[in-house]
C-alpha cells in the first residue's frame, strides 16, 4: 500500500469512529500519483479529502447544498455509482502566456442518491492533474428537481494548519480593488479568490475556480479550526443561485506548488473550461494600445463635453498619429458618447451608446485610423446600469462594428448593478456572458473594467481578452491612499493574475505628474514600469502615458518592441510580496524577454539565460534601475545598455528599492558582435 493511501486510511478510521457510522470511500490520483483526491460518504454526508504525496493538504471536508423551500441536498446519500476515466490531450491557446498546453488528469465521478421518497440525486465530478484538483457538482435532470435556489453552497476546505494567506476583501464597495494582506486563515474574514496560502512545510495552495458560467462568484471565509467555508454572493433578496437540472456548478480549484512558481505556470483553470465556443477567431488578435484615458485621471481632460474634453475629433486624430508613428494597433477612446455629463457613476441610466457627443466625428476618424492602420478602441462606461446597458447592447456593438471597431473596453463603475445587485453574484455572471456572447457575434473583443473575477473562460470565448479586476495604475492618479505600494505588483503574479489576463495599464513615464496631480505618484521606478509588460500578462497592453510623456525618451523602446502573445513562459524568481522574474518567448520571433520587479528593498538576482537557443548568440538590451536610482527620491534613474549574451551567460539583476528591470533579447547580427561587448 503506498504511503499516501495508509495516510488516508488512518484518517478515514480516526474520522469514521468518531461518528460511528456506516461510510464509503473511493480514490483517484493524478497522473503522476502524487495528489489523491478521496470522495467518502460517512452517514450519508458527503466529504472530500485531499493529500499530497504523504501530506494531507485538506482534511475531511463537507460538501453539498441547502435549498429554498425544499430539503437540504447535504446528507441522507448513498452511493448510488460511480465511473472514471482519464485524459490527455494537448490544445493551442489562439494567444496567451504559452502556445501549448497539456490536459492531463484522471477523473472520478460520484453518483449519489438521497434515501426518501424524493430519491433526488446529486453527482460531484472530481479531476485531479499534477498541479491541482478540480471537483464540481452536477445536478442530473429528474422528477424530483426541476427548478431550485441554492440558498448555501457547503463546500468547505478544512486544512490541518493555520496557513498563511495573502488576501482581498469581499463584499466591498470597490469590489476587486483592494491592496493584498497577508495574515493567518483565522485572522480573515470573508475574502475573494483566487486565494494564495503558503503552507508551514513550504508548500502554496490556491483556491479559485473555473467556468464560472451561470452562478454565483464564490467568497470564503473562516469557518473556525483552519477551515475556510464557501459564501457564495447572494441575489438582493438573499437567494444564492436560481437554476433548473440538469445543471451544472463552476469548479472549485485547488492548485497545489512546491514553489510559488508552480501557481503560475499551472493550467489548471485554463483545462477546467470547455474548449473553443468560436468558429472563426481569424478576427482575434492580440495588440498595444494608446488612448485617450490618463488624461482623464489626471483632470488634464474630461470625459464630459466642455472646454476640457478629451474624445475630441481633433485630440483623436493625435493619438491616431502617434500610434501610427510608433506601432500601436490601437487607440482606446473613452467620453464620445452621451451620458458623461454631471455624476455619471450615479446616473449609468444616462449613458447612451450610439450618440456621440457633437465634437467627435465617428465616421472621420473611422477612416482616419483605418488609413493609418490603426484601429479605435471603442468604451461603453455602464455606471452599472444593466437594464440601460441591455435595452442597447446589440445596436451598441453592431454600432462599433459597422465603424470597423473590434475591440471595446467596458465598465461598470458603482458600488452594486442596477443599484442592487453585487457585481459577483449571479445576476452579474450572467450579464457579463451575455456580453461576451453578444460581443462574439459582432466580432468584437472586450476588455472589461469592474468585471467580474475570470475563472478561464478565455478558452471558451477568446475575444474575452483582458479585464481589470483588481487594483491597476489608475489609483495612481488619484487614490488617497497614496497609490500602490511598491511591493503591490510582486503580490498580484501570485494571486490575482493566477485568474488570468490583467489590464493594469502600464508605462507611464512621468512618475511625479506634479502638473496635474501634486500629491499623487506612481510609486517604483521607470525600470520597473517596463518590467511590468512581461510580468503582469495581458494580450491588451496599454502604453498608458500622455504621447507627449514618451517623446524623447529611449526607453519607451522597450514598449514599442515588447509583444503581447508568448510562446512560453519561465518563472525564473519567486517570492510572494518581494520579487518575481518571468521570461517569455515571443510567438511570433526568436525574441526573449525578461522582467523582474522588487518591492521596497533592493535586490541581486542572478540569473542564466539557459532558455535560450545553444549556439546562438543574442544582444540583451537591457533597462535597468541606474546604480542611484530609488523608488523614492529617484525613480528616473535608468540605465540603458545592449551586451551579447548566450545560454550560458548568467546576468545579474540589479534592482533599486522599489525598482526592476526590463531586457529584450534578440538574436545578434554580424554588425552587433562586432559592435557590443559580451555581458
Ligand atoms: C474605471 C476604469 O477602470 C477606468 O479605466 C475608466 O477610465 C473609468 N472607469 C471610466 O470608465
Amino acid at each position: 500500500m503506498r504511503l499516501s493511501k495508509i495516510l488516508v486510511a488512518i484518517m478515514l478510521v480516526v474520522f469514521c469512529c468518531i461518528s460511528i457510522s456506516i461510510s464509503r470511500e473511493l480514490s483517484v490520483q493524478s497522473p503522476d500519483g502524487t495528489l489523491t483526491a478521496t470522495f467518502l460518504l460517512n452517514n450519508g454526508i458527503p466529504y472530500y479529502i485531499i493529500t499530497r504525496e504523504t501530506d494531507v493538504i485538506i482534511k475531511p471536508s463537507r460538501m453539498g447544498f441547502d435549498l429554498k423551500d425544499n430539503k437540504a441536498l447535504r446528507d441522507n446519500f448513498s452511493l448510488e455509482s460511480s465511473t472514471r476515466s482519464s485524459f490527455d490531450r494537448t490544445w493551442t491557446q489562439p494567444w496567451g502566456e504559452t502556445k501549448t498546453i497539456r490536459n492531463h488528469y484522471n477523473e472520478l465521478t460520484v453518483q449519489l442518491r438521497q434515501q426518501d421518497a424524493q430519491q433526488r440525486s446529486l453527482d460531484i465530478i472530481f479531476r485531479v492533474f499534477d498541479d491541482g484538483i478540480g471537483f464540481r457538482y452536477h445536478f442530473p435532470e429528474q422528477a424530483a428537481l426541476d427548478s431550485f435556489a441554492i440558498m448555501d453552497e457547503l463546500t468547505e476546505f478544512k486544512f490541518m494548519n493555520n496557513h498563511s494567506l495573502w488576501w482581498i476583501p469581499a463584499y466591498r464597495d470597490n469590489r476587486y480593488e483592494y491592496l493584498f494582506s497577508k495574515s493567518l486563515l483565522n485572522e480573515i474574514d470573508t475574502v475573494h479568490t483566487p486565494l494564495t496560502m503558503k503552507t508551514g512545510k513550504g508548500l502554496y495552495i490556491c483556491l479559485h475556480e473555473a467556468n464560472l458560467t451561470d452562478y454565483a462568484g464564490m467568497t470564503l471565509f473562516d469557518n473556525g479550526k483552519n477551515s475556510l467555508g464557501c459564501d457564495l454572493v447572494p441575489w438582493s433578496d438573499g437567494v444564492k443561485v436560481r437554476a433548473s437540472a440538469p445543471f451544472d456548478t463552476p469548479w472549485r480549484t485547488i492548485q497545489i506548488a512546491d514553489s510559488p512558481a508552480g501557481l503560475i505556470t499551472s493550467q489548471l483553470i485554463l483545462n477546467l473550461n470547455e474548449p473553443c465556443k468560436i468558429e472563426d477567431i481569424s478576427w482575434i488578435k492580440p495588440g498595444k494600445y494608446v488612448g485617450i484615458w490618463w488624461g482623464m485621471h489626471l483632470g488634464k481632460y474630461t470625459w464630459a463635453y466642455g472646454s476640457r474634453h478629451g474624445a475630441t475629433t481633433k485630440n483623436v486624430k493625435r493619438y491616431v498619429d502617434f500610434a501610427a508613428r510608433h506601432g500601436f494597433s490601437g487607440v482606446l477612446v473613452e467620453g464620445w458618447n452621451l451620458g458623461w455629463d454631471g455624476n455619471w457613476f450615479e446616473h449609468g441610466e444616462r449613458f447612451n451608446f450610439t450618440t456621440p457627443y457633437p465634437d467627435f466625428h465617428m465616421e472621420e476618424l473611422s477612416r482616419y485610423a483605418q488609413d493609418k492602420n490603426v484601429e479605435l478602441i471603442g468604451h461603453h462606461e455602464t455606471g452599472a446600469a444593466i437594464d440601460n446597458y441591455e435595452r442597447q447592447m446589440e445596436d451598441a456593438f453592431a454600432f462599433y462594428q459597422q465603424h470597423g471597431i473590434n475591440i471595446v473596453k467596458t465598465g461598470y463603475v458603482s458600488t452594486r448593478a442596477n443599484k442592487t445587485e453585487w457585481h459577483h453574484g449571479q445576476f452579474m455572471v450572467q450579464h457579463y456572458r451575455n456580453v461576451v456572447e453578444t460581443a462574439a457575434k459582432y466580432h468584437i473583443m472586450l476588455d472589461v473594467h469592474e468585471p467580474i473575477k475570470d475563472t478561464g473562460i478565455r478558452r471558451t470565448y477568446p475575444n474575452m481578452m483582458t479585464r481589470e479586476g483588481a487594483r491597476g495604475q489608475e489609483y495612481n492618479a488619484w487614490s488617497q491612499d497614496g497609490g500602490n505600494p511598491p511591493d503591490h505588483l510582486t503580490i498580484l503574479p501570485f494571486t490575482r493574475m493566477l485568474a488570468g489576463p490583467f489590464d493594469y495599464t502600464p508605462g507611464i513615464f512621468d512618475l511625479y505628474f506634479d502638473e496635474y496631480k501634486p500629491d499623487n505618484r506612481v510609486n517604483h521606478t521607470l525600470a520597473k514600469e517596463l518590467a511590468i509588460y512581461v510580468v503582469i500578462y495581458s494580450p491588451l497592453q496599454m502604453a498608458a502615458d500622455l504621447p507627449e510623456n514618451y517623446e524623447n525618451q529611449p526607453a519607451f523602446k522597450f514598449i514599442a518592441d515588447v509583444p503581447v502573445d508568448w510562446e512560453e513562459t519561465h518563472v525564473i524568481h519567486a517570492r510572494i510580496g518581494d520579487y518575481v522574474t518571468i521570461a517569455r518567448k515571443d510567438r511570433h520571433s526568436a525574441d526573449w524577454y525578461i522582467g523582474s520587479v522588487s518591492d521596497e528593498n533592493p535586490r541581486l538576482l542572478k540569473t542564466r539565460l539557459d532558455f535560450l537557443e545553444p549556439k546562438q548568440t543574442y544582444v540583451a538590451e537591457i533597462y535597468a534601475d541606474a546604480v542611484d536610482a530609488d523608488w523614492k527620491d529617484n525613480p528616473l534613474a535608468i540605465e540603458i545598455k545592449k551586451k551579447l549574451v548566450d545560454h550560458k551567460t548568467d546576468i545579474m539583476l540589479k534592482l533599486a528599492p522599489g525598482g526592476g528591470q526590463a531586457i529584450r533579447i534578440r538574436p545578434a547580427s554580424a554588425d552587433d558582435i562586432r559592435i557590443y561587448q559580451p555581458y
